[in-house]
């Protein structure tokens, strides 16, 4: 099947069988291999990019669903050569460990601040709570996202 699909912002054309699975078609069709693939069963958490802003487990997400729609992975946060605030804020804090669960917090945590410049640990850990990080505790991950809203609520 035919899909055209904009992955941060640049629109690609590809044929794909249609079992194909989103994260798949970021890794191995766009070599855009920042999305993680881990435990392919929708626990892990992982592979989360934004679907038209949203953040999605890509394991669980057929390419062909993303036919004529938006996506952003971790790739596409950094603009003209300056980090995320997000992605600022976990190396301030220190918010990996090994850095597999990273890019998957990093799409989460800019989904949360976009509509939450504010949040206290509690909605932060609740925003995500569906992705495993088997290094940091949490601790950091949760300090990393108050750096960010705090960085953005100075500028
Ligand atoms: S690889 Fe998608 S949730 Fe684990
Ligand atoms: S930093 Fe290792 S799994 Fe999160």
């Amino acid at each position: 099947m035919r899909v055209s699909v904009t992955v941060n912002g640049q629109n690609y054309v590809r044929d794909v069988e249609p079992r194909l699975l989103l994260v798949h078609f970021l890794r191995d069709e766009l070599r855009l291999t920042g999305t993680h693939w881990g435990c392919d069963t929708s626990n892990c958490g992982v592979c989360v990019v934004q679907l038209d802003g949203v953040p999605v487990k890509s394991c669980t997400v057929l390419a062909v669903m993303a036919d004529g729609h938006e996506v952003t992975t971790v790739e596409g946060l950094e603009k003209d050569g300056e980090l995320d605030p997000v992605q600022e804020g976990f190396v301030q804090c220190h918010g990996l460990q090994c850095g597999f669960c990273t890019p998957g917090m990093l799409m989460t945590a800019r989904w949360l601040l976009d509509r939450n410049p504010d949040p206290d640990e509690g909605e932060i850990r609740e925003a995500i709570s569906g992705q495993l990080c088997r290094c940091t505790g949490y601790e950091n991950i949760v300090r990393s996202v108050r750096w960010a809203a705090e960085k953005e609520a100075s500028v």
